[in-house]
């Protein structure tokens, strides 16, 4: 399923360089099954054409107020009251300012102020210059907007157009289609804290090697982005991975078990829901040697001891949080059988209230896998599906099962 399925946007564009990835936006929201219409200022028209964006959105581009096309003329009412969301990629500093003075004197100004604003979300990708960016007008707009319900997105910084560097470029395209993707997802944990532990841990045997295991780390981390969609305030612990991180969450790397345990206890005094994903290695070498252990030519491999790392989901549910229901903690297990059996018994024994469980070697490095959820009432099967997809599920479970939320 595309994330935007169904979803009807008016993506605004108006001067500046940066109109060069709103093509590559346009491109990406239709692609994840938006319907875009396109709405051009003037000065956007300077840097990029509108048979470009009509191209991209498969559907003609408006840039006057004064379009014929609109039987009654008012283009500025009709794409309004269409739209889920205005997106406004970019958002000239010259835009902000005449958006915070509620002007309207062309089409975009005219629709975002003509837009009924309980209803249909206007949200803003700034692009600018460093020093127009820092101004002190700018600062003063950009509040002032806030204030009157746009949500404002963030800039990025680096190498600008004009040669100069700092704060103001546009967001990458990638990183504007997940901030309106999370833009539009239901917020059932708004205002909570969650901690995710994902990927697996590495137990060092000397500065070279150690024992790991195939954990990618997808599920977790979609989790962490599903919590953060979901309104959430996240701190993803996160093993040895090559995962980007979800945008708004915080990532604490870590690379063994005992350190994973150290960040996740750090992390969990605050926390409403904390959710093991991680694959805790749960032996480590007793004793990590300081230098390279080498073949010592007599044909004898090394004899390793073996001591048990801590188990961080058990520790953190038996803590005082947890046990006065305060944090609410979910469990995995891979199993490779049995998997109900396996999944009951390790929720008993972790004493958690909600456990997911999966076949591992279905799901290890796979973008996609299922769930058996756990709890005392019984079992719940989420159908095998994309993990972004099956992370939101679980995140809707999750939420449901929280004090103060009624069970559905
Ligand atoms: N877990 C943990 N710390 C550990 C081990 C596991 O937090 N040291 C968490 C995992 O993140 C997961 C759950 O506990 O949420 C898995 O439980 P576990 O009993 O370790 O599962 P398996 O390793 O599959 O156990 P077993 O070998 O008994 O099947």
């Amino acid at each position: 399923m595309n994330d935007l399925q169904g979803k009807r946007l008016v993506l605004g564009l108006t001067g500046g360089i940066a109109c060069y990835k709103a093509a590559e936006l346009c491109r990406a929201l239709v692609k994840e099954g938006a319907a875009v219409q396109v709405v051009m200022t003037e000065a956007a028209a300077q840097f990029i054409t509108p048979v470009t964006m009509q191209a991209l959105s498969g559907q003609p581009v408006y840039t006057s107020q004064w379009d014929g096309r609109e039987a009654n003329n008012m283009a500025h009412i009709n794409l309004s009251r269409e739209a889920d969301a205005i997106v406004v990629a970019p958002c000239s500093a010259d835009f902000i300012a005449k958006l915070a003075l509620g002007r309207a004197d062309e089409l975009l100004s005219l629709m975002c102020l003509a837009r009924p604003i309980g209803r249909v979300p206007l949200l803003l990708a700034p692009a600018m210059n460093r020093e127009m960016w820092a101004h002190p007008a700018t600062r003063r707009n950009l509040a002032q907007v806030a204030q009157d319900g746009a949500t404002v997105l963030g800039v990025g910084s680096g190498d600008q157009a004009c040669g100069e560097t700092g704060d103001g470029r546009m967001l990458e395209a990638a990183e504007l289609l997940e901030d309106i993707t999370a833009f539009l997802q239901p917020k059932p944990l708004r205002g909570q804290r969650v901690v995710v532990t994902a990927g697996p841990t590495f137990e060092a045997m000397d500065p070279i090697r150690g024992i790991t295991n195939h954990s990618s780390g997808k599920m977790g981390f979609a989790i962490a982005r599903a919590a953060r969609e979901a309104g959430a305030q996240v701190t993803l612990v996160a093993g040895p991975v090559h995962l980007s991180t979800p945008r708004g969450v915080q990532r604490v790397d870590v690379t063994s078990a005992r350190q994973m345990l150290q960040a996740t206890l750090a992390a969990v005094p605050e926390a409403d829901v904390f959710v093991a994903t991680a694959a805790v290695a749960d032996w480590r070498p007793a004793s990590e040697a300081g230098e390279k252990i080498k073949k010592d030519g007599s044909g004898q491999a090394p004899v390793l001891a073996f001591t048990e790392n801590p188990d961080i989901l058990q520790t953190v549910a038996q803590g005082e949080r947890a046990r006065s229901g305060a944090l609410f903690c979910v469990g995995f297990a891979a199993e490779s059988h049995d998997l109900l059996a396996h999944a009951r018994a390790k929720r008993a024994r972790k004493g958690i209230p909600l456990l997911a469980g999966n076949i591992g070697p279905l799901t290890f490095g796979q973008d996609d896998n299922q769930l058996l959820l756990v709890d005392e009432h019984g079992e719940q099967e989420l159908p095998r599906a994309p993990k972004l997809q099956l992370a939101r599920m679980l995140i809707a479970e999750i939420a449901r099962r929280l004090p103060g939320n009624l069970p559905a």
